[in-house]
Order: C-alpha cells, then structure tokens, then sequence
C-alpha cells in the first residue's frame, strides 16, 4: 500500500495560526487542492473564504477589507463573510448567484481549522485538540516549513522515528533510538494511530541535553498520538535513568515536550508541516526558547531535505512497478495508511453525486465559528 496522494475529505485541517490571520492582511493558503483567502473580522472572527471572484475568478487575497468586508481587488465585488456578495460595481442588483465558499472554520488551541468537505458534517466538537499549545502552564515555539512533497511522505517520516538515529543524528538521534522495538495500536473507526518507543537507559541527545541540563544517560519515552488526517502529537518524556512516574500520575524528575505538527496536504504534492513544541520546563526561559526553536527548525528542514529528495524519486517512478519492503518498525505508519485510505475511500463514496466545493452558486456553508477566547488582535 504506497503512501497517499489523494484527500481525505469531510476532516478538519490545520489552515494557519491563529497569530497568522488578522490585520489588514489577508492570508492564501491552498488546503487539499482548496485555494482559500484568509482573513479576520474586527470582532475577532477568523474567516476562510474561496479565493477566487465569483466575478473573472481574481484570487480574494489580493483584494482589501473594509468592516469586515472582501472587496475584491479587481474590479470590487464584495463579499460578506459567509461568501455572500453584497455590493457589485454599476448596478444595485446583485446576482442571486454571486457567492462564493465559506468554509466552516474553528480556533482552537492556537490553530484555525478549516472544513473540508459537506459543510453540513462539520462539527466542532469533532477537532481534535492539544489544550497545552495554548496553556500558559506551558511554553511553546512553533513554525511553518512547506514541503515540497506528498503529505503522506510526512505521516509516514512522523510515524516512523527510528529515523532519528540516521536522520538527526548529533540532534535528536541516538543509537537507542533505532534499536529500541515499539508498540503500535490503530483505532481504524476512529481514526488514531498510536505508536510508543520507551527507552530506559539512553544517550541524551543535545536537544534535551542543552534545554534541560540533563546530562548523560537518561529514561526517554516517546509516546506517539496520530490523529488522522492532520494532527501529530508526540508526548515526550527525559527523566533520570531510572524514575519513574507515580501512581498517582506526578512525575517531578522529568521534563515533559509536547511535540505537535499538523499534517496540512495543500496540493497532491506539497504540504504545510506545522511543528509546535511545548515544555513544562525552564518556561521563562528565552534563551531555552530561542535554543529549542532553532534547533527543532533545523530537526524540520532535516526532514524537508529528505523529504522533497522522496518525493522526486517517488515522482519519477510513477507507474512503474516498484515495491518497498516493510519491516517492524513501519507498523505505525503501515497502520497510519490504512486509516488513511479507509477515510478517503469513505469520503469518496459520500462525495459521489455531491456538487464540487468552491464553485459558484453551489449551497454555501453554514459557519461554524468557535472563536477562541482573546483570538482578535
Ligand atoms: S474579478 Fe473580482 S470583481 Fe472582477
Ligand atoms: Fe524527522
């Protein structure tokens, strides 16, 4: 089962930060093959429209807003922010068609979500969370890398960190990595991969060594969340060899990261790789920011490198019969593609008959909004 190009659709996905999206600037971002204009009304609202005019198809983003209005930077086709036109140029009837895509949106936990698929399945409370990305009981840096490459490329290099030890070795990688087995459970119905590497005796890679002053051999466990399509989380755990958490679940000797990306397709073979990383440690700590952000950037553009190298070779053996070989430590990502492929496969039988999104005329959505507490700016 090779890795998947096409979407998954009726799911949520990451289409920015939250920080991303307000001003006087509109945000495009192209979202399983979706063109979408971004922007945010001056109550607070994020909004995804279809970024392209009803009018000569000019794309949205390259137009002004005005109370919380599109205008269109071509010839001023304005827009609400359910995609309704409300103004067109020499005229004071507006097309009962003029309108375009309101995708249903929800902020959460730092994120703006966007809905691909039938408006009338989106539900909110179907996202799935972090709640520590947007915790002050926590510190997190983050990026955006674009990865000229296939998102399930990017599923597969997450779901798999035996990587580390080759890959990131000198940053993240260590021997214990590779060499330590994993255990793996999917919930196929629900859509979670889960993956856990617990190694109790290990090098300390200078990622944990340098933010947390643990020095030598350390306890480092991996637990890895993959809820499919979009969201990774990887609880990660450094403690000293030897402790570890009580019954009671407090765990005063050990550093805590909480590793997210988001897993955004943009087109069939490029992708948005969202990286968060949040710590329960030295919070206050600039300098321990700066390191983490920088070294966990460099960690990314690692990835990047190999990744659009993959998508090249994947690329030009297209059509020809080549065959990977798998062994134990592919059963996290083996699974992550059959979960995968089971919802495209859904999607696809409930998108039969159904009108394309974004095209004009076609029902816009209801939208969900969900705005987060404080999200205006
Ligand atoms: S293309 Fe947008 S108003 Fe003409
Ligand atoms: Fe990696």
């Amino acid at each position: 089962m090779p890795v998947p190009t096409a979407f998954a659709r009726d799911q949520w996905y990451v289409a920015a930060y939250g920080s991303e999206v307000g001003g006087e600037e509109i945000l495009a971002r192209t979202v399983c093959g979706e063109p979408m204009a971004l922007y945010r009304t001056p109550d607070g609202h994020a909004v995804a429209l279809a970024d392209r005019c009803v009018h000569r198809r000019y794309p949205l983003s390259e137009g002004t807003l005005e109370d919380g209005r599109l205008v269109c930077g071509y010839h001023g086709f304005t827009y609400d922010r359910a995609g309704a036109c409300v103004s067109v140029p020499g005229q004071t009837r507006v097309p009962r068609t003029a309108r375009v895509t309101s995708y249903p949106l929800a902020e959460l936990d730092g994120f703006v979500w966007v809905w691909i698929g039938d408006p009338a399945r989106a539900d909110v409370s179907a996202v799935p969370r972090a709640p520590w990305l947007a915790d002050p009981a926590w510190t997190v840096v983050r990026g955006m890398e674009p990865l000229n490459a296939r998102y399930g490329l990017l599923v597969d290099n997450l779901l798999d960190l035996s990587h580390e030890t080759f890959l990131h070795a000198g940053y993240i990688g260590t021997p214990e990595v590779a060499a330590t087995p994993i255990t793996t459970e999917a919930d196929e119905e629900r859509g979670i991969v889960r993956v856990s590497r617990h190694m109790d005796d290990a090098e300390c890679p200078p990622f944990y060594a340098d933010s947390t002053g643990l020095k030598g051999r350390v306890s480092r466990w991996q637990d890895i969340e993959y809820h499919a399509p979009c969201l990774y989380l990887l609880h990660s755990r450094i403690a000293p060899v030897g402790s570890v958490p009580g019954a009671d679940g407090s765990d005063p000797d050990a550093f805590h990261t909480e590793v997210a990306y988001a897993i955004t397709p943009s087109t069939e073979t490029t992708t948005y790789d969202f990286w968060l990383v949040a710590r329960d440690f030295a919070r206050e700590d600039e300098g321990v920011s700066a390191f983490l952000h920088d070294f966990n950037r460099t960690v990314v553009l690692q990835d990047v490198t190999a990744l659009d190298i993959l998508e090249r070779v994947t690329a030009e053996e297209e059509g020809r019969r080549v065959q990977e070989l798998s062994i134990g430590i592919d059963a996290g990502g083996l699974a992550a593609r059959r979960v995968l492929e089971r919802m495209i496969a859904r999607s696809a039988k409930r998108d039969e008959g159904a009108p394309a999104a974004g095209v004009p005329g076609a029902a816009t959505a209801a939208v969900a909004v969900a705005p987060e507490a404080g999200a205006a700016r």
